[in-house]
């Protein structure tokens, strides 16, 4: 077989045969394939897309490429979750407990943060002495026993992707379609659950911006999911607007277990419980509505604080900051803005947050790069609500005056007022079964 022809073919949109795509994968993985070779192919995909039939194969190629967990070991049917990413996305730090305390089994390995959207990785490091780099029999028993276990990615699953992707960063070929439901699919299949639900974004912190196109990722993405045998489905959600009212490492730990201690009833805790119970009924824990009473229930009964404390202690943190939110990292200097006058806030730019929060610290321009845990913002108003002059709009936190004061000033740009009231727009978006 010939890369050039394979090229030639995409180009022209002509499909390729799984036995074509399954050798373009593996000979690109043990380097037979030049990376200017696989770029222009990538290119090709970009422009021209590839069918149904065509993703799904390179996807199973992709999960092929390197090696595949085997979750029996937890002796029950797992759960797994992913978000195509966004800015104060904490909601795995909810929900991996929360499903553990309703009975359910979440084995998840997440990402670090790099560029403008946070890790759940680095959030979770961010409590002391919590550790990410379990081996994979310890990530087994902590599931099996407690229900859930976070790690970071480790092993060599999906290299294929790794490649890939590196390369897509390279050469502006990252967001398309195929190749994103392609590279996600990958890895949650590699990773071996039974059930797989897909949060989707939109919006301006999102790769895909409209609903429109996040509905047509998500269906792209469940069919390759049952089409392996998953049982899948994907919501579709807003990121317009920053999730909660934290962006930040450390302060986004704190949020999430204000959440699970039943502090907030605000749209974050609804989206939480609503994929709780999404992931709840994948895993054939009852209906939807019954599943929603469950994760309820165990915030109010302190069952989802409870199990939160359990793994954190299992992988070797701290678990009295789910009482004491204080022992996690605190930031040096801490700067408040308040409202120049009387308004509505209209809208607050996620992108720039995410961006903002980048500059002082909380995320990663380079892989392996330093992050500070404690940075970050968080809002004391959001789309909707009324402020008046003088009361507090955000308070950012950082290492250093100076920080805080560009970060400031950014942060600030991304807030649009108004002098009529604002309905905000809605959070779940479809669900896509
Ligand atoms: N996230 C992934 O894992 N892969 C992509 O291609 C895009 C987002």
């Amino acid at each position: 077989m010939q890369m050039y022809d394979l090229i030639r073919k995409t180009r022209h949109r002509e499909a390729l045969t799984g036995e074509e795509i399954s050798w373009l994968v593996s000979a690109f993985t043990d380097g037979r394939i030049p990376d200017y070779m696989m770029s222009a192919w990538l290119m090709a995909v970009c422009c021209q897309g590839l069918t149904e039939e065509e993703t799904a194969a390179l996807t199973i190629a992709m999960r092929d490429s390197g090696d595949r967990l085997d979750l029996s070991p937890v002796g029950a049917v797992t759960v797994d979750k992913h978000s195509t990413g966004g800015i104060g996305d904490k909601t795995t730090l909810v929900i991996a407990p929360l499903v553990a305390a309703c009975g359910g089994y979440v084995p998840k390995m997440s990402g670090r943060g790099l560029g403008f959207t946070g890790g759940t990785i680095d959030k979770l490091e961010s409590i002391p002495g919590f550790s990410t780099s379990l081996t994979v029999p310890q990530f087994l028993r902590n599931t099996r026993e407690i229900g859930c276990c976070v790690i970071a990615q480790s092993g060599d699953l999906t290299p294929a992707d790794k490649k890939m992707y590196a390369l897509r960063n390279l050469t502006a070929a990252v967001d398309s379609i195929p190749l994103i439901a392609a590279s996600i699919m990958s890895k949650k299949l590699a990773l071996g659950a039974d059930c797989i639900l897909l949060d989707v974004k939109y919006g301006s912190g999102a790769f895909m911006k409209t609903p429109e196109d996040a509905a047509v990722l998500a269906r792209l993405m469940v069919h390759i999911g049952k089409t392996a045998g998953k049982q899948c489905r994907a919501v579709i959600t807003d990121m317009n607007t920053p999730l909660g009212d934290c962006v930040g490492n450390a302060l986004e730990v704190e949020e999430a277990i204000a959440i699970l201690r039943g502090r907030r009833s605000d749209r974050l805790t609804a989206l939480c419980l609503s994929l709780a119970a999404q992931m709840l009924t994948l895993a054939g824990r009852g209906t939807e509505d019954a599943c929603l009473k469950m994760a309820e229930d165990a915030i109010h009964s302190g069952a989802a604080a409870e199990k939160l404390r359990q793994m954190i202690a299992a992988q070797g943190g701290d678990p009295a900051v789910v009482d004491d939110p204080a022992r996690l990292p605190q930031a040096a200097v801490q700067k408040t803005v308040t409202a120049a006058e009387d308004g509505y806030i209209a809208s607050i730019q996620s992108e720039e947050v995410g961006l903002a929060c980048l500059e002082l610290g909380a995320g990663r321009t380079a892989d392996h790069a330093e992050i500070d845990p404690a940075a970050g913002v968080r809002f004391h108003g959001t789309v909707g609500d009324h402020l008046r002059q003088g009361e507090p709009v955000f308070t950012v936190y950082g290492r250093s005056g100076a920080l805080c004061e560009t970060a400031a000033a950014r942060l600030a740009a991304a807030i649009t007022w108004t002098q009529s009231p604002v309905t905000p727009g809605i959070l779940i978006h479809t669900v896509i079964k």
